[in-house]
């Protein structure tokens, strides 16, 4: 339905049409029919404005943070990031310009603590997490192979690697408890263990496992024992250990205790019981909130891995001068260090609990985050029946009333019921969606009781 809204053909027709002209790999690619990127497309189609499109689409769905907007503007309008250079006509170093590789080994070492010096050639630079996740599954997996992850989970991940590399994403459920003291959406090194060992038997090559650390959607931030354990587990059945750091640096504190801001320990930072299959991946979209730049890093030991990347970069690399402006802001420690994480920080913190504590007036139960642009909460008490159809009605419902949060189902929740709110917005926007959310859930209350 909705795409036929947005293209004027169904996606049915359209693959007809589309298995007649192109490829097979072409044909699913034209017809992957990817939730998050469908709505961010709906969403920009008619974006909330207070005053010139008041009845607009809130977009709390996209993991997008604008909190740092001005401070990053006033930064890169500074002469030295976006000057401009011949040097930026011409071919350069696709993986990643030296100027930027300098500059990401220094800001690593500050902010990854890695265990052992990273060497410029144990990075690549892509455009963007996303192309990472993609290289990553055509150099490591041949079609038809498994990547296990957690769930629920960004959702791109099973596109990223299925999509053009034909990697095939399993996940290791992650259950919600109900009614049990044990907390709910708990990681088990020995679950992973169990589930490799269930897939071998079934015939399945179990290529690699992939970690969202700190967890999206979950907000988790895991500690050095359990990354250990689940390290451990992938050297022993070698299978490569890919950890997406993309939130490293997006950590808080709960506003009572200021120092409880956890601290983030980077897979960089531990050591590596295999370092030939440990990769780890980060880059600007989320923690310097620009995405728009498609700045993306791979960071291993395995040589022959980076050959390949580095040889896969030409085909998707980031803009010379993207490198150069990259390269100035992440060297530039007093800007970076002193000011704008911290009041990233600072900020996360603040935007977080504004929303959990309004949700929270409204009945729903929101499960506690340390990390991260989102609020993970459940509607269940909202819902006449536990299924994802209900599930995915009170979604279409919430697109009615102008705004639009991301259902659980659709991030591989097993448990109907959950919603992903990305709160990292303006104030003014996110209370009015958070008005929105609850004009339809008082409503819904009304019913059910
Ligand atoms: C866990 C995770 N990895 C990767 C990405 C994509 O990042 P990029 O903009 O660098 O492609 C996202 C975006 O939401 C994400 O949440």
């Amino acid at each position: 339905m909705f795409r036929r809204d947005q293209m004027g053909e169904s996606a049915g027709e359209r693959r007809q049409d589309t298995a007649l002209v192109l490829s097979r790999r072409g044909a699913v690619t034209a017809n992957y029919e990817d939730f998050l990127t469908q709505y961010l497309t709906c969403a920009s189609a008619n974006p909330y404005h207070p005053v010139t499109n008041p009845k607009g689409i809130i977009n709390l769905g996209t993991a997008v943070n604008r909190l740092m907007e001005e401070e990053l503007s006033v930064r890169l309008r500074r002469g030295d990031a976006l000057s401009y250079s011949p040097s930026f006509q011409h071919y350069y170093d696709f993986g990643g310009s030296r100027e930027l590789k300098v500059a990401l080994v220094g800001f690593l070492e500050r902010h990854f603590r890695p265990a052992k010096d990273i060497g410029e050639d144990e990075i690549v630079v892509l455009n963007g997490v996303t192309s990472c996740l993609d290289a990553l599954s055509h150099a490591l997996c041949d079609p038809g192979d498994v990547i296990i992850t957690p769930t629920p989970v960004y959702a791109r991940m099973f596109t990223d690697v299925h999509d053009r590399a034909g990697a095939e994403v399993l996940p290791l459920v992650l259950r919600q408890e109900v009614n049990s003291s044990s907390e709910s959406f708990l990681l088990r090194a020995e679950d992973l263990e169990a589930r490799i060992e269930a897939l071998r038997q079934e015939g399945r090559r179990v290529r690699a496992f992939m970690l969202v650390h700190p967890n999206n959607p979950l907000g988790d931030v895991y500690s050095p024992q359990l990354l250990t354990d689940l390290m451990d587990v992938c050297a022993r059945h070698e299978v490569h250990f890919i950890s997406d750091e993309i939130y490293a640096l997006s950590i808080f504190a709960d506003e009572d205790e200021p120092s409880s801001r956890p601290p983030f320990h980077s897979v960089l930072s531990l050591p590596h019981p295999d370092p030939e299959r440990t990769h780890v991946l980060w880059g600007l979209s989320k923690d310097f909130g620009l995405a728009g730049f498609r700045v993306g890093v791979v960071v291993s030991r395995c040589a022959e891995l980076m050959a390949c990347l580095r040889a896969v970069a030409i085909y998707k690399c980031t803009p010379h001068l993207v490198h150069h402006a990259s390269a100035v802001l992440l060297s530039d420690t007093a800007w970076c260090d002193d000011l704008y994480l911290r009041l990233n920080s600072e900020r996360l913190g603040r935007a977080y609990r504004r929303a959990r504590g309004r949700l929270e007036a409204m009945g729903a139960r929101v499960r506690e985050a340390r990390a991260g642009l989102f609020v993970w909460f459940s509607i269940r008490d909202f819902m006449e029946a536990d299924s994802a159809e209900e599930e995915m009605e009170i979604h279409a419902q919430l697109m009615r009333a102008g705004v639009y949060v991301v259902p659980g189902s659709k991030l591989y929740g097993a448990d109907p019921g959950w919603i992903r709110l990305i709160f990292s917005v303006g104030e003014e926007e996110l209370d009015e969606g958070l008005r929105r959310i609850e004009s339809v859930l008082d409503k819904r209350r009304k019913k059910t009781a």
